[in-house]
């Protein structure tokens, strides 16, 4: 296929579609280039038809950085633990990989220290109706924040654990039980600063989620709750959203530093929701 990569923009909010490149090749380093320039400036790519393999999947993956593998093993591709499956899937009584997952507003990987620097999610199996993810635009969050508001939480770092998802959103689902000690033990609490600069464009995003946040370093939860609280709502204005309506084939390549994002539950749970993730490893925050 000849060198025509082509970016389009595709909402108001964030988000831009590529097309013109044949994701089974290796890209150019100078189409790597354009795309993490594009992915700084869009927070989300999408690819349409791209029909890839696991082992495509990751190749292409790994021109971005190293990837990560999910610290629930048995939420990967058997073979490929680079694959995390997020499913409702069911195979002789077993599900296929993570169900539930996602549905609420969060940043993958935001509870590790090296929180990652993007995903790439790519669409198997979709129900006719629902099912969509919606992506928010932390950029357009923090930029929308008031001089006094930027200034405050520009001095602060927030508390980010994945068992707060566990105790909150996954509280009654017996498909997610609570974490093992094992996981427990592999994603303490961390700090990250709740503003941070996007490394290729040096524009600030707002960093804190509903899904994995829990507090403000040095803040009680009586005073914690309320900022966290006004911010999650603020961080999801309409205006700041792009909802995806998945066709099968549909890759979406996300950046964990400037957007939020949030699977919906809105579909028949009979029918089959089916997707694969690499996950790449990203810097620490400070
Ligand atoms: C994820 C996730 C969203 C979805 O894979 O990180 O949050 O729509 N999934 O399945
Ligand atoms: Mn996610």
């Amino acid at each position: 296929m000849p060198d025509t990569m082509n970016i389009r923009r595709i909402s108001a909010a964030c988000g831009a579609e590529v097309s013109g490149i044949d994701l089974t090749r290796a890209p150019s380093p100078g189409q790597v280039d354009v795309l993490q320039r594009a992915l700084g400036e869009n927070g989300i790519l999408l690819f349409r038809d791209v029909g890839l393999t696991p082992e495509q999947h990751i190749a292409f993956s790994r021109n971005f950085g190293p990837l990560e593998a999910h610290v629930i093993g048995d939420f990967a591709l058997p073979g490929h633990p680079e694959i995390f499956v997020v499913s409702n899937v069911k195979e002789d009584g077993k599900l296929k990989g993570a169900v539930y997952a996602g549905q609420y507003w969060h940043s993958d990987l935001s509870y590790m220290q090296k929180p990652s620097m993007g995903s790439l999610l790519l669409c198997h199996e979709m129900p006719e109706i629902g099912g969509d993810t919606m992506f928010a635009n932390m950029f357009m969050a923090y930029e929308t924040l008031s001089e006094p508001m930027k200034r405050f939480i520009g001095g602060l770092s927030a508390v980010h654990d994945y068992s707060h998802a566990y105790d909150t959103y996954f509280a009654h689902l017996k498909e997610r039980p609570p974490l093992t000690a094992e996981a427990r033990a592999r994603t303490p609490p961390v700090e990250h600063p709740m503003v941070r600069a996007h490394p290729v464009t040096g524009r600030k995003a707002l960093y804190v989620n509903p899904g994995f946040t829990k507090g403000i370093v040095g803040m009680p939860p009586e005073e914690s709750r309320p900022i966290l609280d006004l911010l999650f709502r603020h961080s999801v204005r309409p205006e700041f959203i792009y909802r995806h309506k998945w066709r099968v084939n549909d890759m979406i390549f996300w950046d964990n530093r400037s957007v939020t994002h949030y699977a919906l539950a809105d579909y028949d749970f009979s029918v089959r929701r089916h997707m694969h993730r690499t996950t790449i490893a990203g810097e620490a925050t400070h």
